[in-house]
């Protein structure tokens, strides 16, 4: 039986991806059999007339994770606009049935999944004669959530919406991780006071910029994950 989490944030490149590898390589470290999966992965690079997906590509480097990234994503886009957008110019619409068969498949080749979100945590993948949002994936797969906060100005207002949109769709925060936090500022400091206050959701780590490592154990963020 594997066990996954969800990493979303709080908008686009707000470090998702870097946290991520970060787990995905700490996870490794702990002798776990740690992998990655992401539903949709728009903005991808074209080298050599083959899409990249970046964020896939990336984990993999850090991690140590010895995958063909594009194993690990199910729908990739070149053009950089949010999925239901990406699919409709691109004439690949999203299929809910394949993002989960995909996942069944990605589960066999590993213990722990970190599936990585797009944009934030509102984010259509598709509106035509259906609608399916990045929520609708998280319910699908069974997944509760780990939250990617950026720890500077904004960040109790962007947080804390997309605590209560979780709320609202039934789905769990397990913990917040602050990035590109900076220990001796006092305004990221209070964002952290406050966000845990506010959202009752505990900080579950803090990333500091052009980290190579998190400061949180590896027994800790296992147990984060869930059966699925
Ligand atoms: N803690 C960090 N230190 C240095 N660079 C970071 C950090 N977090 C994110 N970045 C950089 O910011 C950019 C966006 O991060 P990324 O993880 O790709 O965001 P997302 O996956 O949320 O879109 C990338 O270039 C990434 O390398
Ligand atoms: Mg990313």
């Amino acid at each position: 039986m594997s066990k996954g989490i969800f990493v979303t944030g709080t908008g686009t490149d707000v470090g998702k991806t870097f946290v991520t590898a970060l787990i995905t390589r700490k996870l490794w470290k702990h002798g776990l059999n740690a992998g990655y999966y992401k539903p949709v992965l728009s903005g991808a690079q074209r080298k050599n007339g083959k899409l990249i997906p970046g964020d896939a590509d990336y984990v993999c480097k850090i991690s140590g994770l010895e995958k063909d990234p594009n194993s690990l994503v199910s729908y990739i886009y070149e053009t950089a606009v949010s999925p239901h957008l990406a699919s409709k110019i691109e004439q690949k619409p999203i299929e809910m049935q394949k993002i989960i068969s995909d996942f069944e498949k990605i589960k066999e080749g590993f213990d722990y999944i970190t599936v990585e979100g797009s944009g934030g945590i509102v984010c259509p993948l598709r509106i035509d004669d259906q609608t399916i949002m990045l929520s609708d994936v998280i319910k699908a797969l069974s997944l509760d959530v780990i939250l990617v906060a950026p720890a500077a100005l904004g960040t109790i207002n962007s947080t804390v919406l997309t605590v209560e949109y979780a709320k609202q769709n039934e789905i769990s925060i397990k913990g917040i991780i602050f990035n590109c936090y900076e220990r001796d500022n006092f305004l990221h400091k209070d964002n952290k006071r406050q966000i845990a206050y506010i959202t009752g959701i505990p900080i579950i780590a803090c990333v500091d910029s052009n980290a190579n490592d998190m400061e949180i154990d590896a027994e800790i963020l296992e147990k984060l994950y869930r059966e699925i």
